[in-house]
Parts: structure tokens; sequence; C-alpha cells
């Protein structure tokens, strides 16, 4: 296939999946407008700046708007004139008060955009849905489209890790194609031709199983998370280490040491709002059973919660108010901006709410973190924040927390107490510089 016979695509939605997406398309040699409500965002974008912190994008960013082959618009009548393959990357956050999926925003775009479908086009979901949306969202788009039944739906579901979104965009470990004829099939093969090239494997498969397919994976990911630390609640009253046990089980191929790192627990803006909303699905279409066990899942994840902040309890004496406690992350993740559900700022926000004196340090999520929570204190740097600090919590495992030297940060602080709830600091190192370490499921 030329590069002139590849087909136009749109993306609609330049959140953190949507603009990584419409920058790798244009890198790999396709003509590629993005779309966003958000004028604002549309604005950085277009002149270069990512909105968010994620490696290697605004280098990349940079090549593509150079090419001329990306630009960006908030009209929905000009992405439909100019593309074949229109890719849908909204938000699906989770509904407030509930734990199902939020589906306003997919369902405004798809119809925005239907309705000005004049021609044959195919219009993918990448966004993270209940099972059976894809089905109801393909009857909306026929019946919107001026093009009618020329307009059909797939569903691909995007399976890429923040802070790794460029590579998992660019050499995703497969590709699942949902459709439902072999021109839809074609055409989204078409759309990812030279990932296709590089000998991707590809489930091809019904709009059901591909919808499936993203809660089913994060499922088990967030499973594996829990599992291990709900290993760390049984280390925690039995003396036993849980980084020995993790270390002893990753040895074994069939279970395998990734997402198996225990400690404060996954958040962020996929895992805790993709089980809940999976839980809820199944318990609509009667098949609740099925995944009850998502539900013990989730609970073992906010109780790692409120156990590192017993830790940090214990260290102080039994009482959180007044105290100075330096929290060292605040991002769901390292290399993220990501507060969404974050772990870290919600431990932080609890001591706060106790009556801890809490100054919070993050590399890169401090303006998120500032803007969502300015009841909060922050500081500059992990040393600025450990002053005169009563104990130290880290709560990200940013790589220059794993460098701080124990013997620098014991100048600054009042008492040589840390907790380290990622599991990320040299215990030993720490211990012999003076230090009361602890970390979950530890001695
Ligand atoms: C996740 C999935 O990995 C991705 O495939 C999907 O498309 C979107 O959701 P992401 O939210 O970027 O990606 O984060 P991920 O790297 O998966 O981490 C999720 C959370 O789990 C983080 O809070 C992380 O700290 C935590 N985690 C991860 C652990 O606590 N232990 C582990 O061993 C691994």
């Amino acid at each position: 296939m030329e590069v002139s016979e590849l087909p136009r695509l749109t993306v609609i939605g330049t959140g953190y999946l949507g603009a990584t997406h419409a920058v790798c398309m244009a890198s790999l040699g396709y003509e590629v407008l993005g779309l966003d409500v958000d004028a604002r965002k549309v604005e950085r974008l277009a002149s270069g700046e990512v909105p968010f912190f994620e490696p290697g994008l605004p280098e990349l960013l940079a090549k593509a708007l150079d090419s001329g082959r990306l630009r960006f618009t908030t009209s929905y009548q000009e992405a439909a004139e100019f593309g074949d393959v229109h890719f849908i990357c909204v938000g699906t956050p989770q509904q407030p008060g509930s734990d199902a999926c939020d589906l306003r925003y997919v369902d405004a775009s798809v119809s925005d955009l239907a309705v000005h479908l004049t021609r044959k086009a195919l219009v993918v979901g990448k966004s993270t849905v209940p099972v059976g949306t894809a089905a109801r969202l393909a009857d909306l788009v026929r019946e919107l489209a001026p093009a009618g039944e020329e307009v059909e739906l797939a569903w691909n579901p995007e399976f890429l890790r923040e802070g790794f979104a460029v590579d998992d965009t660019l050499r995703p470990d497969r590709l699942v194609f949902g459709t439902t004829s072999e021109w839809a099939r074609e055409r989204l093969a078409s759309a990812f031709k030279p990932i296709l090239d590089h000998g991707t494997p590809v489930v091809d498969t019904d709009l059901a199983t591909a919808e499936l397919v993203k809660v089913a994976a994060n499922s088990f990911l967030a499973t594996k998370i829990s599992y291990i630390n709900a290993m760390a609640e049984i280390c925690e009253v039995t003396g036993a280490d849980v980084r020995d046990l993790a270390q002893a089980l990753a040895y074994d191929d069939r279970i395998g040491g990734r997402f198996l790192q225990p400690g404060l627990g996954f958040g962020g803006g996929c895992l805790p709002k993709d089980i809940r909303a999976f839980a809820h699905r199944a318990e609509e279409i009667g098949v609740g059973q099925a995944v009850s066990f998502l539900r013990e899942v989730d609970a073992i994840n906010r109780r790692r919660r409120s156990r590192t902040i017993d830790l940090v309890r214990g260290l102080l004496g039994g009482r959180l108010d007044g105290a100075r406690i330096a929290c060292l992350g605040a991002a769901f993740k390292p290399n993220s901006d990501d507060i969404r559900d974050a772990p870290a700022l919600d431990v932080a926000r609890t001591m706060h709410g106790l009556g801890a004196h809490v100054r919070v340090y993050d590399p890169a999520a401090l303006d998120n973190a500032r803007l969502a929570y300015p009841e909060l204190r922050y500081g500059e740097s992990a040393l600025d924040v450990a002053r005169d600090a009563d104990v130290v919590v880290l709560l990200t495992e940013w790589s220059e927390f794993r460098e701080i030297d124990p013997a620098a940060m014991a100048e600054v602080v009042r008492h040589r107490r840390i907790v380290d709830g990622r599991h990320a600091l040299d215990a030993v190192l720490w211990r012999s510089a003076g230090w009361e370490y602890r970390a979950l499921g530890r001695p």
C-alpha cells in the first residue's frame, strides 16, 4: 500500500490516550486530524505543547507538526469531511455516586460525529466501555449518519500504560479488532498497516469480545496486585516478608513477577474504575457472581491505604494530629503527572484530615495536585518537604526518591522515621543510617 493510499485518520478526544494515538499515527505516515471540544487543549497541542507529562511525546509531537501530517480542530464537521477512519478516544470515568461507567462523552462524541458523516467511513471505539456499548453505538451511528448503512463501527481497545504510552502505541503486544464485516476488518488493518508489518499479533473478533478483552485484562492485572497485597496482610501478622515471598513466586514462569509488586496498591484513571464498572455491568446483565471477587480486589486495594497510615501512626506513637509529615509522591505512579484516584494523595489527604501537618512533593504532578487539593501544603523537593518532619512517607516510587541519600535526609528531618509505601528503598541502607524503617508486609 502506498502512503497516499493510507486512510485519513481522525482522533476524537485528545487526552492521554487520544493525543498519544494521534501523534504516533502521524509519525507512522498517516494524515491525522485530532479533535477535542476543549479549545484550549487544541490550541496547546497545535502549538506543540503536550498538556500532560508523557516521556517522549513532546519530541514526537514537534516532529509530527513539522511534517504537516498532524493538525487539530474543534469542528466535528471538519473531522467528518476529512476522515476515512475515526478513532473515538474520549474518557469513560466512573459515574459520581455509582460504580457504573459514565458514557456521556462517548455517546456525545459518536453522535456529534455521526450527524456529519455523509460518505462511507469507519468509526472505531478505543475507549474502555461496558460490554454491549459498541452494538448500541453501531445502531446509533447508522441511525444518525446521513450516509446510513455506509457507516460502520468497530472496536479496538487500547492497552497503553501511562509513562510508556508512545512505545505501547508504536509497538503494542497485540491488536484486537472487533468488527462486523470484512470491509471493516480490512479498513482497520489499513489504519494499522506499519504496526501490522512489524508482525504484531492481531486477534480478530466480534464487538462484545473486543470490549471485554480490555476490562478482562485490567481486572486480571488488578487482581494480581491485590493478590500480592493480600499476602502482605498475612505477612504482617506472621512476621513473614512479602518482598521475599513475591520474589520467590516470580521465579515461577507460570506466575511471573510483573504486577506482583506489593505496596500501596493501584490507582489511576483505569484500573480502579474499570474493575468497578465491570462488576457493575456484570450485575446488570445477571452474571454478577462471576466477577464478585473484583469487589474483594477493590477492598484489599483500599485497605492498603489505611494500613499505610497505620504504619505512620505507629511510628508516631499512636497520634497523627500535630505531627509533621513529609509525603514523597502525588502521582498514581512514577513517570506520570496523573493524579486520578492516586493512592499517594488519598493517603496525604486522609492524614491531613486527621490533623497532621502534611507537605507533599512530586517531580511531575505538583501542579495537578495543587489545583485539585489546595488544602494541602506543597514543597519544591524531597529535602524541602522533609525539613523538620517527624516522619517521611514514600508514596510514589519515582527513581529520584530511590536515590535519596539517607544521611543527607537525616540532616534535615526532626526524627529519622520513614514509611516506604512502595518498597522502593533499601531497608538495610536506611536502617544503617539510623532510620526507623517500616514497609507494608515486612518485619
Ligand atoms: C493500566 C494498564 O496497565 C493498561 O494496559 C491499561 O490500558 C490502562 O490501565 P496505567 O493506568 O497507565 O495502565 O498504569 P499501570 O502501569 O498498569 O499501573 C496501575 C497501578 O498499579 C499503578 O497505581 C501502579 O502503582 C500499581 N501497581 C502496578 C502496583 O501497585 N503493583 C504492581 O506490581 C504494578
